[in-house]
């Protein structure tokens, strides 16, 4: 048997975590870490707070605190909240401890020692300001590749690009909000280039069984091309270069914090750490769309270039991102559901939390968390399927046979739960029907789907007691009625044993209602279903005696989701307040060296700064017509566009690949940017800029005219 080592993305440590968090990351990785156990495998289910790197510093300075002090607080937050949601780490540590500084310096000091760095002297941005190198998000500027103006040195949020600094057009410190200047500095980097001729490209193109949204991400990169990336960066904030005359120098965030996993297994098993990450172990890591690059490629590299026996992930179940009413959920912007806050709101609805995160969870696509569905999913499917079912048939458990199973006198076969007999050969449509897609399912990393089929398992429950009607049967048929009801009861098991990894208090609820104590071995082969397992399902037996019911969840009324809709509201009110400040301050002063400035330019970057008629009227907007369109090659993302403007032909680059097909795109009406200046990509002028809206799912939307006007209209 091998060892499962399971990680889940260590969280920043500069705010509580979201629902976003949660649906994307760890309840999913906290499930199949349920699962691994319950299966008998030897788990171990490794998270920790990621307390380095450029936000948390930001946020320090925001509230004019040290960053150790930013780190102390939300570790706490971030740890307790996790552990009152009941996810099941095995240890929660963090990356500014003693054991971490000294693994990840002895990491960096193994791969320097073996060469694997190239030392690079470059010009940098740096603030005569602030007196600081400006790496990463020190440094705000518009992205090369969307025009987002709030784009940052390391990535755009908005279009997903990674960047580095010097991309960055119109850069600007984040610190003091003035133009940075260059000044030479030397950093260790690591040869992306070489090490996906010599290695990830064949590592990468056996992962046939990773998701299609990750390898399509990892295909993309890797088509692109990789270039060394800097390991080291000029901060003061962070794990010092182990190396002699690095002063003032740390290892890159990236480059530590996922070696933060190996120091936390470290901290937990100080004897038998290594095996854990080497030889016969399986390596899962759960992470969140914008950390694949991380753990697909960078991580991987170094791990790959270490040797020593290290293992490499054999599944990244990335998720993509959740939405919040209609909205991108953001930290800065308050925009969120805070697990915290959730908590001390709403402290006996944790299962609540986790089976609607699960139903929505963003596994293909980015999904939705609105609280009116939130609200429905409770009360229709949690209390008004699963408990009512369960409370229904416990209750006439009681009423008619003093809650103790009743034997039952000649099975009817029109009473029958199920079609087909008992047990044929082993099989029973309970385990193949229900237990094994379940786990299948699971071992799919399909969570909602295996969700979705364990509450199937409740619907059939319900229909079966609305078909047979105990309560009426009972005046008639007294073998039946127990029939009916002891095949209720036996479902109501199964139901319960399979709800553990979802809903873990709510499954012991349940067993403790049924009294009903499956040992470890059977609880083993049951989540063995199909794989070394026929599979087993449970039954008590004739004369077992149940608990006492009782409403398993509790029905949410209207004016807990109102409190919460008009919560949102008011984060939204404020956001517009500080949005509207933020611009005039900076009309005003052209960007004051106060704490402010860092909170006002982070949310400022979500409405430009006004501009007046005259710069309006220099845009020349078109309506065009697409009358041909082609992939470009070896550029994943980009489609060639041939666009009729009235009289003109033009040829526009447009980055919505991965979005359409060139047959979707003929035929339509877009708007043109015009007089875009005409730039090359990919060797092909681009004449012009498609413009498009992004909707609720993420997905791009062409600015289309409600009625077809004629090509090269102008729009005013
Ligand atoms: O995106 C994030 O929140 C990062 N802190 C995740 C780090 S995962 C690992 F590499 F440490
Ligand atoms: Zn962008």
């Amino acid at each position: 048997m091998s060892k499962i080592t399971i990680t889940a993305a260590l969280p920043y440590a500069n705010g509580p975590v979201h629902i976003g968090h949660l649906a994307g990351v760890y309840i999913p990785a906290d499930i199949h870490a349920r699962v691994q156990r319950l299966r008998g495998e030897e788990v171990l289910f490794i998270c920790g707070s990621d307390e380095h790197g450029v936000p948390i510093t930001l946020r320090a300075r925001k509230e004019g605190v040290t960053s150790q002090d930013v780190v102390d607080r939300y570790h706490k937050i971030i740890g307790d909240s996790f552990k009152d949601l009941g996810i099941s780490f095995d240890i929660y540590s963090r990356t500014s401890n003693a054991t971490h500084k000294e693994l990840s310096q002895a990491f960096f000091k193994n791969l320097y020692d073996k060469g694997a760095f190239r030392e690079i002297r470059s010009e940098q941005y740096f603030d005569e300001q602030a007196g600081q190198f400006l790496a990463d998000r020190y440094i705000v500027g518009t992205c090369p590749s969307c025009k987002n103006e709030g784009a940052y040195g390391d990535q755009c949020e908005k279009c997903g690009s990674t960047l580095s600094p010097t991309e960055l057009l119109n850069p600007k410190s984040a610190l003091s909000g003035t133009v940075p200047v260059m000044k030479e500095t030397i950093n260790w980097y690591l040869p992306l280039d070489e090490i996906q001729e010599s290695f990830l490209n064949d590592w990468i193109g056996g992962k046939g069984d990773w998701k299609s949204n990750v390898l399509g991400q990892c295909k993309s990169w890797l088509n692109e091309g990789l270039r060394p990336r800097a390991m080291t960066r000029d901060l003061e904030w962070g794990v010092p270069v182990p190396l002699e005359g690095a002063d003032g120098k740390v290892l890159y965030v990236w480059f530590e914090a996922p070696i933060g996993y190996i120091s936390a297994t470290k901290e937990l098993r100080p004897d038998d750490w290594e095996q854990w990450w080497t030889g016969d172990t399986r390596l899962v890591h759960f992470i969140g769309k914008d950390n694949i690059v991380f753990h697909c490629i960078i991580f991987p590299a170094m791990l790959h270039l270490r040797g020593d026996g290290y293992v490499l992930p054999e599944q990244v179940p990335a998720n993509e991102f959740l939405n919040l009413e209609g909205q991108k959920i953001s930290t800065s912007r308050n925009w969120a559901v805070w697990l915290n806050e959730y908590l001390e709101e709403m402290p006996n609805r944790k299962d609540e939390l986790r089976y609607v995160l699960t139903s929505i969870a963003p596994e293909t696509k980015d999904s939705e968390f609105t609280w009116k569905d939130y609200q429905t999913r409770v009360n229709s499917e949690l209390v008004g399927i699963m408990g009512n079912f369960a409370n229904r048939v416990l209750v006439l458990m009681h009423k008619y046979y003093g809650g103790v199973m009743p034997s039952v006198g000649v099975v009817q076969e029109k009473y029958r739960l199920f079609d087909r007999g008992d047990v044929v050969g082993g099989k029973h449509p309970m385990v193949d029907d229900y237990i094994k897609p379940v786990v299948n399912l699971l071992g799919n990393y399909q969570f909602r789907d295996a969700q979705f089929k364990m509450m199937e398992l409740a619907r059939l429950g319900n229909k079966y007691l609305a078909e047979h009607e105990p309560w009426k049967l009972v005046k008639t048929d007294a073998d039946a009625t127990a029939q009916v009801l002891s095949e209720a009861v036996q479902v109501l098991f199964n139901m319960a044993m399979l709800m553990e990894p979802f809903m873990p208090e709510a499954s012991g609820r349940l067993l403790g209602q049924l009294k009903a104590n499956p040992d470890a071995h059977a609880r083993k082969d049951f989540w063995m279903a199909g794989e070394g397992s026929e599979g087993v399902w449970f039954e008590l037996a004739v004369g077992h005696e149940l608990g006492e019911g009782g409403l398993l969840f509790q029905k949410i009324e209207d004016d807990v989701i109102d409190a919460q809709i008009a919560k949102l509201q008011a984060a939204g009110a404020a956001n517009a307040a500080v949005l509207a400040e933020a611009a005039s301050k900076s009309n005003q002063s052209g960007g004051e060296n106060d704490k402010n400035t860092v909170a006002a330019m982070e949310v400022a970057a979500e409405i430009k700064p006004e501009v007046t008629y005259d710069d309006f009227a220099k845009l020349d907007l078109r309506v065009a017509n697409v009358v041909a369109c082609e992939k470009v090659e070896k550029a994943d993302k980009l489609l060639k566009l041939t666009l009729e403007v009235g009289e003109e032909t033009r040829t526009v680059v447009s980055g919505i690949a991965l979005h359409f097909s060139p047959e979707e795109v003929v035929g339509k009406q877009v708007l043109l940017l015009a007089n875009l200046a005409p730039r090359k990509m990919r060797g092909i002028e681009s004449q012009g800029m498609i413009l498009m809206a992004e909707d609720a799912d993420g997905k791009l939307v062409f600015m289309s005219p409600s009625n077809a006007v004629a090509s090269g209209s102008g729009v005013s």
